[in-house]
Order: structure tokens, then sequence, then C-alpha cells
């Protein structure tokens, strides 16, 4: 459960990270109303709290209510934000990036995922992430994918979720589909070896994302450091020997995110450094993970909850026949 706890919590505050703005200069500023809570913690514990009890939206929704419907001030991860809520508030802020507002990430999650010579113009990485990801995602795009998705899971299902005494647990099932998808995907990666030693490392590099950025031997934040380091080793020399293959085959054989970030190139027609495009890979894979596999998690649930749904689906697509939906459900 404290898993589970914690990759909502990630989530969250994944989903929050790209709603706030840090108040830079608040001297003379007018500021929006709201608490800045404790010293250092602010109203983490609130964000917290509010979590574990499954309703992470009770937060948000509490202080819309008592401060105002379209944005409010508070003190989380360290640092004095503003969220924006409702329909105005995320007007405003998405028709105001890199005018009123630049993308920020906490100073914990800043440092586990950008490699040193990136972290002072990691905006500049963004904007360059920014430009490359919508053509990955496009409809023609994500069509060549869906053949590879479907033969993975079928593969998964069959190979997994199948127990002697018929009790699975979703979550870590779903987390483990969805890296080797992520894998296969985004850089064509398919060994079992270095997808399971990938796994263990990001699982490292998750655990230390909510943690305090101090490096103390052994603590989260210092395991979850070495872990991307690790995870570095792996990723270069597969970028490397990509870098080197002829560019026109390489995007006739792989059609990953890796091959659109090789061919990538800049405002001024300069192409990625090994190092940013790790980082971007790290970012995305840190960003897609947990809430993919969270949705998947509360899919099953909720098909479980409403087996006539879960008749219906069946019916509807003919998908997975022999495969049973699990009776009792505990996400751990
Ligand atoms: C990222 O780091 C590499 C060196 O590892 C450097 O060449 C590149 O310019 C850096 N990019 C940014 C945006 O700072
Ligand atoms: C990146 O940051 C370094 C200083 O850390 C600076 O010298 C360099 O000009 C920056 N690069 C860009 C593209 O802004
Ligand atoms: C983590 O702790 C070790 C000692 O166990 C130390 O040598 C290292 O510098 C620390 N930081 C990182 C990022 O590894
Ligand atoms: C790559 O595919 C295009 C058509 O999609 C084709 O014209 C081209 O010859 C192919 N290049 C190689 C090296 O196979």
């Amino acid at each position: 459960m404290e898993l589970f706890n914690l990759s909502l919590l990630i989530l969250g505050l994944l989903l929050l990270v790209t709603f706030i703005f840090r108040s830079q200069r608040s001297n003379g500023l007018k500021l929006p109303l709201g608490k800045t809570g404790w010293p250092v913690i602010g109203e983490a514990n609130e964000f917290v709290s509010s979590g574990r009890q499954g309703t992470p939206e009770t937060f948000v929704n509490k202080r819309m209510q008592k401060y105002s419907p379209q944005v409010f001030k508070t003190s989380l991860a360290g640092e004095t934000m503003a969220v924006f809520c409702g329909p105005t508030g995320n007007k405003f802020l998405f028709s105001n990036e890199n005018k009123l507002v630049v993308s920020w990430w906490p100073p914990t999650i800043q440092k586990i995922t950008v490699s040193k010579s990136n972290r002072s113009n990691s905006t500049i990485l963004t904007k360059k992430m920014k430009s490359i990801i919508p053509q990955f995602v496009r409809p023609e795009e994500l069509q060549k994918c869906i053949p590879i998705m479907d033969c993975s899971a079928r593969k998964h299902l069959e190979s997994e979720w199948t127990s002697p005494d018929s009790q699975v647990h979703a979550f870590p099932l779903s987390k483990k589909l969805t890296f080797a998808l992520a894998c296969r995907l985004f850089m064509n990666v398919q060994d079992a070896d270095t997808v399971a030693r990938l796994a263990d490392n990001f699982a490292l590099v998750t655990a230390g994302l909510l943690s305090m950025p101090i490096d103390f031997p052994g603590n989260a934040f210092n395991r979850s450091i070495k872990a991307t380091n690790l995870i570095r080793e792996v990723l270069l020399p597969i970028i490397r020997m990509r870098r080197n293959q002829v560019p026109e085959k390489e995007l006739n054989i792989t059609h990953d995110l890796l091959s659109q970030l090789l061919l990538a190139t800049d405002e001024d027609g300069k192409f990625l450094t090994e190092m940013e495009i790790v980082d971007m890979i790290l970012g995305i894979l840190i960003a897609s993970h947990d809430t993919t596999s969270t949705v998947i998690t509360f899919v099953v649930y909720y098909l479980a909850d409403h087996p006539h749904v879960y008749a219906q689906v069946l019916k509807g697509i003919k998908l997975w026949p022999n495969f049973q939906i699990p009776l009792l459900f505990d996400p751990t």
C-alpha cells in the first residue's frame, strides 16, 4: 500500500509542478491568497495526508473554496508556489508559457534527473524537448506503436498474470509492463536483462524524487543519484551506437523516440548532444511511467468492481477472452 500511495503522490506532484510557478521576487508584488504553512515543509503535511486518504484533490478543492477558484498560494517542495486552478487559471498558465511563466522542477527532481552539465540550462532542454515530443505523439506515429503494445501486453498477460494461488498484484505487474514497453518504444531496448537492470535502478530513482535534496551516504536522495548515474551508463552506449548508424537507415528500421531525438536539430541546425538525449529520455521515463501504470491499475480495479462493464468491454473488443479479471483487489 505504501508504494501505491507514494506513486499517487508522485503523480500528484508531477501534475502539480506543471501548474505552478515560482514567485521569485515576492517583495512588493501582489501575491495570491493562501498560506505558506511551516518553514521548509510548508503545507506538505496536508498535501501528503489528502493523498494518503485517497483524495489528493481535496487539498486543492479546499483552498479553491477558501481563497479563490482561480489561484492560491501555498508552499510545497521547499518553495512558495502559486497553484492555478480551473479553466481560467489553466488558460492563463498555458497561454503565457515562456512569457510570464517558465517550466520549473523542484530542486530534488532537477538534481536527480538532469546531468550536471545540463542543469544550468535546463529551461533550454525543456524547450527543445517540447519541440520534439509532439512529433513522436502524432497519431500516425502512435499508430505504429499499437501492434507492438498489443503484442507485448498479450505476452505479458500470458506469462505474468497467472499464479498458482490465482492471486496477482496489479500495480507491480502494470509497472513491469509499462516499463518494458517504454524501453521498447523509446529506444528499442528489448533484452530482458538490460530492461531488468534499468527497472531496478529506476525504482531507486523514483523513491528519491520526493526526498530532501541532501546528499547523505545511503539516504534516498543519495541512492537515487547513484541510480540515475547507473542508468546513464546503460543509456549512453546505446545512444552512441545508434548515432553511428546511417541516419536514413535509422529512421526506417526502428521508429522509436530515440530515432526522433537523434535526427532532431535545434534552431541553429545543431543535433542534440548524447547527454541531452539521456536527460530527455530519463525525464520522459519518469513522467510517463508512474502515471501510466497507475491508470492501468485503476482500470483493473474498476473493472473488477464492475463485472458487467468488464463483460461489455470483452464483448466489444474481444481482446483477451482467456484473461480472468481478479475478484479481490489489493493494489500493492
Ligand atoms: C548538455 O551537456 C552537454 C555535455 O554533456 C553539452 O554539450 C550541452 O551543450 C548541454 N546542453 C545544455 C542545454 O546545456
Ligand atoms: C548554458 O549555461 C552555460 C553556463 O552554465 C552558459 O555559458 C551557456 O551559454 C549556456 N548555453 C546556452 C545555450 O544558453
Ligand atoms: C553518496 O554516498 C556515498 C557514500 O556512501 C558517497 O561516496 C557519495 O559521494 C554520495 N553521493 C553520491 C551522489 O553518490
Ligand atoms: C527509407 O524509407 C523511405 C520510404 O519511407 C525510402 O524511400 C528510403 O529508400 C528508405 N531508406 C533506406 C536506407 O532504406
